[in-house]
């Protein structure tokens, strides 16, 4: 059993483990994994695919979902997370985590005694990326060698594709505009993380030169509603659009972890175009979520 915070704490053999078992969950559904097992899911941001794609997960493993909105909560009347944490643990077997700072989530695992899995932070979100790992095998077969560029702000997203690229042999390129580069932390942790190759190149159409895959997500993350008109001045110059696509390899993958904003990092003839494989993504996410609940909540840990 062992907390899911972030996508840099795995080891090469343990993502090839996750890929595989969602590829086996994406062919067989339904198992009895986790009979008679509730698992609380603590949102406190606005969630589509990793609610729903954990609480259907846990249906299809057998198990009890348990969506907890912190509002409803006598946290919200000012009981500590630290109590809380040793409440639920003793009603609940898991706890899925949506919240604003990495350090939040790294309390509730703190004081948690049950398996914590980060459902997004500010800074990572390890069940996005996992999943977007999986659908590149899907698409490429090997991880290795593969040219990924990111383009536009260098979010959670960004720094869990940074942890995986490295783990996994990628050269991961990373184009943004002055200011919003990536967390040094990541930078410097994921040099150490595996024999992936990470480079900056402010200006997109040269940074996807020969990319097999080009990446993008929302220029305004949630929490960064304030800062929204500031930021669409900022990332004008980088729209994945299709001129952008034409220096890039002729099969390049185009990926967005969704909810896109079209018109803004994404035209909407990308996003519907040839090259995109968003819903592949966002259908990836449930299998995957299969996988890493496993992973985590395996008594024998003999799935890692
Ligand atoms: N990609 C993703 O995590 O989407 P939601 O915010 O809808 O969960
Ligand atoms: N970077 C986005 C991802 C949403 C899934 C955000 O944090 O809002």
């Amino acid at each position: 059993m062992f907390d899911l915070l972030t996508v840099g704490q795995l080891s090469l053999p343990q993502i090839e483990w996750l890929i595989a078992r969602a590829a086996f969950y994406k062919q067989q559904p339904v198992s009895s994994f986790l009979k008679a097992r509730s698992i609380g899911l603590i949102f406190e941001k606005a969630s589509t695919r990793t609610r729903l794609s954990s609480e259907v997960a846990i249906v299809r493993l057998g198990g009890h979902p348990i969506f907890l909105s912190t509002g409803d909560m006598q946290l919200k009347r000012g009981e500590t997370l630290a109590d809380s944490a040793r409440v639920l643990s003793r009603y609940l077997d898991a706890l899925i985590i949506r919240t604003y700072g990495h350090d939040t989530l790294k309390e509730w695992a703190y004081h948690a005694t049950i398996p914590v899995i980060n459902g997004l932070t500010d800074l990572h979100h390890p069940a996005q990326i996992l999943s977007d790992l999986f659908t590149l095998v899907e698409r490429r077969r090997q991880l290795k060698g593969l040219k990924l560029v990111y383009i536009g702000d260098s979010n959670n997203i960004a720094h869990s594709l940074i942890e995986g690229g490295a783990i996994t042999g990628m050269e991961v390129v990373i184009s943004h505009p002055e200011g919003f580069g990536p967390n040094p932390e990541v930078v410097s942790g994921a040099a150490l993380l595996g024999n992936g190759r990470l480079s900056f190149c402010p200006d997109p159409i040269k940074a996807v030169k020969g990319a097999d895959v080009i990446y993008t997500d929302t220029w305004v993350s949630m929490g960064q509603e304030h800062e929204e008109d500031q930021r669409a001045k900022r990332f004008s110059g980088y729209q994945v659009a299709t001129h952008l696509l034409e220096g890039a390899k002729t099969d390049v993958l185009v990926m967005h972890c969704l909810p896109a904003h079209r018109g803004h990092e994404i035209t909407d003839e990308v996003m519907d175009g040839p090259h995109s494989i968003v819903f592949d993504q966002a259908a990836n996410r449930l299998p995957m979520q299969q996988a890493i609940l496993e992973a985590c909540m395996d008594e024998g840990g003999s799935c890692l």
